[in-house]
């Protein structure tokens, strides 16, 4: 035999070998209980409270509080831009602090008060801020808006406790709602409407910087 032959028939012994030993791994032997290939995935219970009503759920490790609050609880308003934390559309308030929704775990989230574009106002009472958005004209296809809408109003209360930003030249001051101040602590929000400046006279209206 030629050693191209040998070559090609030792080739055919590793395949046919090797297709084997993958069928012996995969196929349970006549008696025994077939494992899963896919494992039930593990579930907990988390109990948090979503614009003033209690809910108890039972959920994936896994899920998100994005998820949790669209998928579980048909709260859409809170919207999925990148869910990789990069664009802010998911923003909402967590024990009045706001956070990107995509990023954490709903579980993480037990006996938290959590507040979405759907608890700020009403039809019939708009949250002053969501007011101002309409007046401003602060938005166009509307996709970053509640998530918008959600960091404005954490940032208004983050000033007036006096939480200091990068846009400080003197980090001990007391932050006021400047211009500057307010791009910058926007600047997790990305609206690819471009709809910055309006945003901005929006703010600056709520806060009491402008009339
Ligand atoms: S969807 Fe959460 S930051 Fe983009
Ligand atoms: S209004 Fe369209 S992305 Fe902001």
């Amino acid at each position: 035999m030629d050693d191209d032959r040998k070559l090609e028939l030792s080739r055919r012994g590793l395949l046919v070998g090797s297709a084997a030993a993958a069928a012996a791994t995969a196929v349970p032997s006549a008696g025994t209980q077939a494992t899963p290939l896919r494992p039930n995935p593990a579930t907990m219970p988390v109990s948090f409270e979503v614009n003033g009503t209690r809910y108890d759920l039972d959920l994936d490790t896994r899920t998100t509080l994005l998820d949790a609050l669209r998928e579980h609880l048909k709260l859409t308003g809170t919207k999925k831009g990148c869910d990789h934390g990069q664009c802010g559309a998911c923003t909402v308030l967590v024990n009045g602090e706001r956070i990107n929704a995509c990023l954490s775990l709903a579980v993480q989230h037990s006996g938290d008060a959590v507040t979405t574009i759907e608890g700020l106002g009403t039809i019939e009472q708009l949250h002053p801020m969501q007011a101002a958005f309409i007046k401003h004209d602060s938005y166009q296809c509307g996709y970053c808006t509640p998530g918008q809408i959600c960091s404005a109003v954490a940032v208004l209360d983050e000033i007036k406790r006096g939480v200091p930003s990068h846009a400080q030249v003197d980090i001990a001051a007391r932050p006021d709602p400047s211009d500057a101040e307010l791009r910058e602590r926007m600047s997790g929000n990305i609206c690819r409407c471009g709809a910055y400046s309006n945003i901005v006279e929006a703010m600056a209206e709520v806060a009491g910087a402008r009339t």
